[in-house]
């Protein structure tokens, strides 16, 4: 059924639909008969909570940072079963992004291209929805929230850290656990803050804030699938050093490797982060070497071409214990999460 629906929502552009389509879900939920048809549709087995960075997890399938940015449609994602949803990325400022077209797909490989730019509402109005969530609909809510956050495009990397720092401060009260997110191939210049210097500033700055708050948050990084094995050997060194509660491995990739796309499309398509299934084995194998390299002591959350139980159980396996969807959702549908929890009832 989902693939019907599909085949009519790819002859549109990917970034409007993305936008209608929860512009629908939302309205729906609104209903209080079709909220709880689509609750009732879309239920996950039951399952038994999961214990992860002090929080407990109604199941271990959460919605990956950039799919709700500005915290908009988490009535909607509430109803769709998700055990967690990072919100984000979120920055000091508003800003638009990149310019439009800047989503794509690519069918023939179930991936994604994006250089959206961190396009978002600014932290005061995220901060916002968020107050108003906590204090409404989501009041009874299960579902667990996160934020990811990150610098504006015009802040040098020098000054970074007081980006990181100002939504941290802003985000605390109302998101239970946050994510450094220094990894997106879209903000230029952004990745070189996966270097142990400007992670250890950014950390710090975070951690000082976190220790004097009446409740601690945990805090993650979320590092690319393109670094090498030396760079991540600096970031697990990192960890015996400053804080940082755990990795989320990984974001999207800037490698066009073993497409089946042709050439002159992913060419025409250009600069971008590549996410779905071309990504997953690599971002596995780096949450497999964390995990060997850090002797398990380091918790993982895994990210990239989870599409079914078999990608979730895969990514577990070698240490994770929590996955992200994000193209997943796009190419597999609203009952991605009630499809993954299956495999594990
Ligand atoms: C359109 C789009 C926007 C994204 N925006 C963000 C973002 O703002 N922050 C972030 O940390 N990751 C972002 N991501 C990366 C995803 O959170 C995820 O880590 C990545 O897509 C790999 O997972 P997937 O293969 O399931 O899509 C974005 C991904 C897509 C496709």
């Amino acid at each position: 059924m989902y693939k019907l629906i599909r085949s009519l929502l790819f002859s549109f552009d990917p970034e409007k639909v993305h936008e209608w389509s929860m512009a629908v879900l939302m309205r729906l939920t609104r209903n209080r008969i079709c909220a709880g048809w689509i609750r009732q549709w879309a239920r996950p087995p039951q399952m038994p909570e999961k214990e992860f960075l002090g929080l407990r997890f109604r199941n271990p399938v959460g919605l990956a940072a950039g799919f709700d940015k500005n915290a908009k449609y988490l009535a909607a994602l509430d109803l769709l079963g998700f055990g967690h949803v990072e919100i984000g990325t979120v920055t000091p400022i508003a800003q638009d992004g990149n310019p439009k077209p800047r989503l794509f797909r690519l069918p023939a490989d179930n991936a994604l291209i994006n250089r959206m730019g961190f396009n978002n509402e600014g932290m005061d109005a995220v901060a916002k929805r968020l107050q108003t969530w906590r204090n409404g609909a989501g009041k009874g809510s299960r579902m667990i929230i996160g934020g990811n956050i990150g610098k504006n495009k015009q802040t040098a990397n020098e000054d970074a850290w007081k980006d990181y720092l100002a939504c941290f401060k802003t985000l605390h009260p109302l998101v239970d656990y946050f994510v450094v997110n220094v990894s997106s191939p879209n903000t230029p210049g952004l990745r070189a803050l996966q270097d142990a210097d400007s992670l250890r500033n950014i950390f710090h700055a975070l951690q000082e804030h976190n220790r004097l708050q009446e409740k601690q948050k945990p805090v993650l990084l979320k590092i690319a699938p393109d670094l090498v094995f030396e760079q991540v050997d600096d970031i697990i060194a990192l960890t015996s050093e400053v804080k940082i509660d755990g990795l989320i491995v990984a974001n999207t990739s800037i490698s066009r490797d073993g497409l089946r796309t042709a050439e002159g499309r992913v060419a025409e398509i250009g600069a971008g982060g590549l996410s779905g299934k071309p990504i997953r084995a690599k971002s596995t194998e780096m949450l497999g070497y964390i995990h060997q390299r850090a002797k398990n002591r380091l918790p993982l959350i895994g990210s990239g071409g989870v599409f079914s139980g078999a990608d979730a159980k895969e990514k577990m396996a070698e240490g994770a214990s929590l996955v992200q969807v994000w193209t997943g959702f796009v190419y597999e549908g609203p009952l991605i999460v009630k499809k993954i929890c299956k495999a594990f009832a």
